[in-house]
């Protein structure tokens, strides 16, 4: 697989924030993700970071002298605006926003901006009062509504030596962003669709991810080998596109970077499904991408059982069926889709379970195609729904593979 920001331009705007020093991290990682990556400066970012460090990390000239003789060119906030894929702001200063959102092109960074006409993220990061200000309140509601990506600010410790909304988000979370950015750019830009025009906007999704547990004893269980990878790919995407997730997720190392509305974790499956009953008369979608033991252990001794006899029989009870009991109480108007993990017959057999099971949709997974299924980071599927649509993909990561479900999930 390329890395996921090979043949990206990016630029990364820095202003005079004291989270300036995350921004060194973030480059790095974009860097390392194959992007090609370029500084801009305010002047008073540069009295927190040094255009050496910039240069160095970047590999690339530092622009951020508007008259700089150093400019390669005359007028270089268009060319570099002309350049990039991405503008991406962090940290954003509560005077940078100001200025962006009154279109003041006063510095390289801000005439860069009025220049710009592609994807751009804006990071605030300031003292929480400046952050609630009406003014800096006011200036990110206008940059949303043209279709900037605003991303934070997080809550936590602030540098002033208070707590509370205005820390930066973490690099790891600002490079998931630019990612999902990068996949979707097509749709997406400060005067292009807004995230607004999303069909998830708004709605109520639950969706199921990870294995469940199954005990025997104390000490031991029956399980599978996935790791809740698909499901996180699904929350992320579905928070990208605006909608509230309530992630019912069994044991997993892994969680989703943007997080859900909700998280509630379980382990067996008698517990997923007590869940997922009890919040499904509210949703407006159910993604079932869990994958649920179908047997469990009739009872799960006590204390832990010795190794005495030779042989040890392990009784099993059929689990609860997830997706057949949401089905049984669909009301009109709500979406609900089913995984199918396959190993024969898969077409047919994904037919059978979507008309048994009375879901919208189901998604195919053969274990049959490589790179297909639990414990690896790509995916090849096959969607399936009621109008008899039968919609094969490629391999792809599972980021895509989430992209894609949504796509046509809205298209339900
Ligand atoms: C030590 C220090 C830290 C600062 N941190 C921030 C900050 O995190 N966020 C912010 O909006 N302003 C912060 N400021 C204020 C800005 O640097 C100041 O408003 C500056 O004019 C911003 O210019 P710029 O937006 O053109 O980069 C800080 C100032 C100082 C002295």
């Amino acid at each position: 697989m390329p890395a996921s920001l090979e043949g990206k331009r990016i630029l990364v705007g820095l202003s005079g924030g004291i989270a300036a020093y995350k921004t060194l991290s973030l480059i790095r990682l974009l860097v390392k993700a194959g992007a090609e990556v370029k500084c801009v400066c305010t002047p008073a970012a540069l009295e927190f970071v040094t255009p050496l460090t910039l240069e160095t990390l970047s590999g690339n000239p530092l622009y951020s002298g508007l008259f700089s003789a150093r400019n390669e060119s005359r007028t270089e906030h268009v060319s570099h605006a002309d350049w990039a894929d991405l503008l991406v702001v962090a940290p954003a200063t509560a005077g940078t926003i100001a200025k962006f959102a009154n279109g003041i092109a006063d510095n390289a960074l801000t005439t860069l901006f009025n220049a710009f006409d592609k994807a751009v993220i804006v990071s605030p990061a300031m003292n929480a009062r400046m952050y609630r200000h009406p003014a800096t309140q006011a200036n990110l509601a206008r940059l949303r509504q043209w279709g900037v990506r605003v991303v934070g600010p997080a809550c936590g410790d602030l540098a002033c030596g208070s707590q509370g909304e205005g820390r930066m988000p973490e690099p790891d979370i600002l490079f998931a962003y630019v990612e999902w950015v990068c996949r979707h750019a097509a749709g997406f830009s400060p005067f292009g669709v807004p995230e607004e025009a999303s069909w998830f906007k708004g709605r109520k999704v639950l969706l199921t991810a990870g294995p469940t547990v199954e005990p025997i004893d104390p000490v031991r269980y029956l399980s599978n080998h996935s790791t809740g990878l698909m499901g996180c790919c699904l929350a992320e995407e579905l928070c990208m596109r605006g909608a509230e997730v309530y992630m019912v997720n069994g044991p997993m190392h892994i969680s989703p970077r943007f997080p859900p509305y909700r998280m509630i974790p379980v382990q067996t499956a008698e517990e997923m499904r007590d869940a997922a009953i009890g919040l499904w008369p509210d949703m407006d979608v159910a993604i079932l991408s869990a994958a649920v033991a179908d047997y469990a252990p009739k009872e799960a001794c006590g204390q832990k059982i010795k190794k005495t006899s030779e042989e040890l029989c392990l009784g099993l009870r059929k689990t609860a069926d997830i997706l057949a009991g949401l089905g049984r109480t669909k009301k009109a108007g709500q979406i609900l889709v089913g995984f199918a993990l396959e190993t024969e017959n898969e077409i047919e057999n994904a037919k059978a379970k979507l008309e048994r099971k009375n879901a919208d949709m189901i998604v195919l997974n053969s274990l049959r195609n490589p790179g297909a299924g639990f414990a690896v980071p790509t995916n090849q599927v096959t969607f399936l729904d009621r109008k008899g649509r039968v919609v094969p993909h490629g391999l792809k990561t599972k980021e895509e593979v989430a992209s894609d479900i949504l796509d046509f999930i809205s298209t339900l």
